[in-house]
C-alpha cells in the first residue's frame, strides 16, 4: 500500500480552512502565523514561502519577517519578543537552521510556549519526553508521520518501532511520540553497530537521516509500515532540472516488502505543512475564552 501523504494533507487542510472560517464568523478571530527567516538559504526560502502560501489558502494570516544573514542575536531576539506581544500573531515559526553566529537554543527559548507552533521550545520538547506530561505543541514533521501511521491503522502498543536518525527536528521527537504511544522504540544513528539488523526488526520504521536510498529492500521486515522523511537530491540527467528527489529508503525495492510506505515526494512533506496549520489553528483557539 502506498501512503498518499499529499491526499491526507489536502483533506486536513480543507478541514482547517473550514474551521478557520467558522472561527472568523463566530469569534471574529483570524489565526495568524509569523514566519522568521534569517538569511537567504534557498531551501529555507522555499519552505517558508510554501508555508505562507498554505496559510493563505487556509485563511490564516501570515506575517513574514525576513532578516539579513548578519542580523545580531539580540536583533533576532527582539523580533521574537515583539511577535510574542503581538495579539494578531498566534504562532511563531523561526525557520531552521539559523546562521552559525546565532544561538539556536536562545532563540527557541525566547518563543512564548503558547505560540510555539513548531514545538521546539525546550519546555514543549521536555514535556513530550516525559511520562504523564503533554506538550502544548509537537513538532510538525514527526507529528505528520504519526498521523500517516494512524491513517494506515498502525498498532503502536508493543510494536517494534525503529527511528533512523536523531535530529532535534525529526528523529528525536518522533521517537518520543512513538514511546508515548507505548511502542518499543530504538533509535538508530551514525554510531549504531548494525543498522540493517535493527531495521529488520521494525514493525514501524521512520527514516530521517538525509542519506539517499540508505535503507535497502532487505532491511525491511515484510509487512512493516515505512515512513520516509528523507528529501535528497540526486543527479538525474534525464530531467530538465538535472536532479530528482529521493528518500532515505530505496522505494522501488522496499515497496514490495513493506505493508505500507510513503513515497518521496508526496509522502511526509505535505504533512509537515498541514500540521503547522493545525498547530496554528490550535494556538488561536487557545486564546479564546474557555468554552467559547
Ligand atoms: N527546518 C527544517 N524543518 C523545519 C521545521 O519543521 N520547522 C522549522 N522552523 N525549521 C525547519
Amino acid at each position: 500500500m502506498i501512503i498518499d501523504g499529499k491526499a491526507v494533507a489536502e483533506r486536513i487542510r480543507k478541514e482547517i480552512a473550514a474551521e478557520v472560517e467558522q472561527m472568523v464568523q463566530q469569534h471574529n478571530l483570524r489565526p495568524g502565523l509569523a514566519t522568521v527567516l534569517v538569511g537567504t538559504d534557498p531551501a529555507s526560502q522555499t519552505y517558508v514561502s510554501m508555508k505562507r502560501k498554505a496559510c493563505a489558502e487556509a485563511g490564516i494570516e501570515s506575517f513574514g519577517h525576513e532578516l539579513s544573514a548578519d542580523s545580531s542575536q539580540d536583533y533576532v531576539l527582539g523580533v521574537v519578543r515583539e511577535l510574542n506581544a503581538d495579539p494578531r500573531v498566534h504562532g511563531i515559526l523561526v525557520q531552521l537552521p539559523l546562521p552559525k553566529h546565532i544561538d539556536e537554543e536562545a532563540i527557541l527559548n525566547a518563543i512564548s510556549i503558547q505560540k510555539d507552533v513548531d514545538g521546539f521550545h525546550p519546555l514543549n520538547i521536555g514535556r513530550l519526553s516525559m511520562k504523564g506530561r503533554d506538550p502544548l505543541f509537537m513538532p510538525c514533521t514527526p507529528l505528520g508521520c504519526m498521523v500517516l501511521l494512524e491513517e494506515v491503522g498502525a498498532k503502536f502498543d508493543g510494536a517494534n518501532a525503529v527511528v533512523l536518525g536523531r535530529s532535534n527536528i525529526v528523529g528525536l521527537p518522533a521517537a518520543m511520540m512513538l514511546l508515548k504511544r507505548n511502542a518499543t522504540v530504538s533509535i538508530v544513528h551514525s554510531r549504531s553497530k548494525d543498522p540493517a539488523a535493527m531495521c529488520r526488526e521494525a514493525d514501524i520504521l521512520i527514516a530521517a537521516v538525509g542519506r539517499p536510498h540508505m535503507v535497502k529492500g532487505d532491511w525491511i521486515k515484510p509487512g512493516a509500515l515505512v515512513i520516509d522523511v528523507g528529501v535528497n537530491r540526486i543527479d538525474d540527467p534525464s530531467r530538465k532540472s538535472g536532479y530528482r528527489l529521493v528518500g532515505d529508503v530505496d522505494y522501488e525495492a522496499a515497496k514490495d516488502v513493506a505493508g505500507a510506505i510513503t513515497p518521496v515526494p508526496g509522502g511526509v512533506g505535505p504533512m509537515t505543512i498541514a500540521m503547522l496549520l493545525q498547530n496554528t489553528l490550535r494556538a488561536a483557539k487557545m486564546t479564546l475564552p474557555v468554552n467559547a
